[in-house]
């Protein structure tokens, strides 16, 4: 055998073994040391998608574009079912061989993507096997996703459900707080250049539509290179940089108003740590919430599927955003795990189905969480009534809160903490 064919021969071996590895890529290793996963809350993005909205004067806008805007392409629904596929060898011991409603449910934000995206991830998740199978010509049974009016989802859909509290602390945010100003001081030249070549209105550019534009602007063009279009010769002033750092540390930063994280965080934290209460067998005197109510059961497994929004905030809030904005289908995984009698949460980021999960080193619990410290940690942050609260502008003054940010957050995270049982 000459040396070409030992090589070649070479390559399909490691590629053999690369794919079967892959294939374990999510089997947990920490059972050992934390015991064994009894409950998952996964949130997840959907998978690559057409722009969801271009810029005025881009050529590429009236080009031949596969699907429909904001739609899913190919990619994004193989990306998706590869997701579910992945997370099998992690979470099937939590639903068992077969399908059992009892034991999952799906909840999706009410876009066709993000439900689209659910299903795909459950055609990976489910394949139907022994009686399942009804058609043997296709590999999949029906698992349905769940999903709730935009106007009324305060859980996935955050931002969409009306919140006087939240848009009047977000506007002062982006108008009067420090982070915007210093980009859009750094950056005036670059913001001016992208105004006049994109048609869209940037000036000024500290409110909150203008760095929601700026972010379409890097995500168009994201999603135009990843489908072959040509972008114009203007962006290379601009793209990748300093547009990609744009959506990295600009997205959704408000989050970081301790106030502000309390109402787009909280209510999915809420669904989760009340999940996990149930399954451990305590006391819930978390506030009620729309996700749970509903179910007869507690789900062993709980998925989520929904935006970047929904993951950049779960890791805003466990204090762990990196500055890398999510890719398509990044998922953030709420692990409970039992050991003797023990409770812990481990929390894994999977951003590029490649390689294993990430296991989250949350700050306040230092490492991984007691149980009891995961709830310190989440608690505070659910609010007791959301529609009170989101009505609640008293405290905001007329110009909003002229207090640091630093400050509020001393405030709300140095009060002793109580933790349900
Ligand atoms: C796209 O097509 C519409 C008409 O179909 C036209 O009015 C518009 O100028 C075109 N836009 C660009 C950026 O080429
Ligand atoms: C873009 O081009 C590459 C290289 O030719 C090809 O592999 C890929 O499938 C194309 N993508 C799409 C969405 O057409
Ligand atoms: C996703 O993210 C990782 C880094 O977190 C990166 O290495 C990878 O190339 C990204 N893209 C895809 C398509 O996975």
């Amino acid at each position: 055998m000459n040396k070409m064919k030992i090589a070649f021969r070479l390559i399909i071996l490691y590629a053999t073994l690369q794919l079967a590895a892959s294939e374990e890529y999510a089997k947990d290793t920490l059972q050992a040391e934390y015991g064994e996963i009894i409950y998952a809350g996964l949130i997840f993005r959907h998978g690559n998608r057409v722009p969801d909205k271009f810029f005025p004067k881009d050529p590429n806008r009236n080009g031949s574009w596969p699907f429909e805007l904001g739609q899913l392409v190919n990619k994004g629904k193989q990306r998706a079912f590869k997701l579910g596929k992945f997370f099998r060898p992690r979470y099937g011991h939590l639903v068992g061989k077969l399908y059992a409603p009892s034991k999952v449910i799906t909840h999706a934000s009410s876009y066709d993507r993000t439900l689209m995206s659910g299903i795909l991830f459950n055609a990976g998740f489910f394949p139907p096997s022994d009686h399942e199978i009804w058609n043997e010509e296709l590999k999949w049974q029906p698992v349905p996703i769940h999903t709730s009016p935009a106007s009324l989802d305060n859980v996935l859909r955050l931002v969409n459900k009306p919140c006087a509290r939240y848009t009047k602390l977000r506007d002062d945010f982006y108008e009067k707080g420090e982070t915007i100003k210093k980009i859009c001081v750094q950056y005036k030249d670059e913001v001016a250049y992208i105004e006049k070549e994109t048609g869209f209105n940037l000036t000024p550019c500290r409110s909150y539509q203008s760095i929601l534009d700026l972010i379409y602007v890097q995500d168009t063009l994201l999603v135009e290179t990843e489908q072959n279009f040509t972008l114009p010769e203007w962006t290379k002033k601009v793209y990748p940089h300093p547009l990609h750092s744009f959506r990295d540390s600009l997205f959704f930063t408000e989050v970081d108003d301790p106030r502000i994280k309390r109402l787009l965080a909280g209510p999915l934290l809420n669904v989760i740590a009340s999940d996990m209460l149930n399954v451990a067998g305590r006391k819930n005197t978390l506030p009620k919430n729309m996700y749970t109510s509903e179910a007869s059961k507690t789900p062993r497994l709980h998925l989520f599927a929904g935006h970047d929004i929904n993951v950049v905030i779960m890791l805003k809030t466990l204090g762990v955003y990196t500055n890398k904005a999510p890719n398509y289908s990044a998922a953030v995984g709420f692990e409970l795990r039992k050991k003797a009698d023990k409770y812990y949460v481990t929390v894994v980021y999977e951003n590029s189905l490649d390689e294993p999960p990430q296991v989250l080193h949350i700050p306040h619990c230092n490492g991984v969480c007691t149980f009891e410290q995961f709830l310190s940690l989440v608690t505070p942050i659910i609010p007791e009534n959301f529609d009170a609260e989101c009505n609640k502008l008293d405290d905001l003054g007329r110009h909003g809160n002229s207090g640091s940010i630093a400050s509020i957050y001393n405030h709300y995270f140095t009060v002793p903490i109580p933790v349900p049982q």
